[in-house]
């Protein structure tokens, strides 16, 4: 299924399986890499992105569910590339 998403300020597309995550998606299809697979059950928060502001474990969403959605990853939180942002220079 073809999703349409809006990533980090970018119109971005991709065919993707029904069965898969919004983190996979991220990952594997868009080489977005900050949010991580931790536990995959919703407890860990390590997948966490921004999905039309409101923060989601993307474990535990398909990635046809977020189709239209403004996605927002740790990666878009940089002021610009090779600079860090708040929470990135605080760890
Ligand atoms: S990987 Fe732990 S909450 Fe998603």
């Amino acid at each position: 299924m073809k999703v349409d998403l809006r990533i980090n300020g970018a119109n971005r597309s991709a065919d993707v399986e029904p069965r898969k995550t919004l983190l996979d998606v991220l990952r594997e299809n868009f080489l977005l890499n900050g949010a991580h697979a931790g536990c995959e059950h919703g407890v860990c928060g390590a997948c966490t992105v921004l999905v039309d502001g409101e923060p989601v474990r993307s474990c535990l969403m398909f990635a046809v569910q977020a189709d239209g959605y403004e996605i927002t990853t740790i990666e878009g939180q940089a002021p610009a590339p090779g600079e860090l942002s708040v929470v990135q220079d605080a760890f």
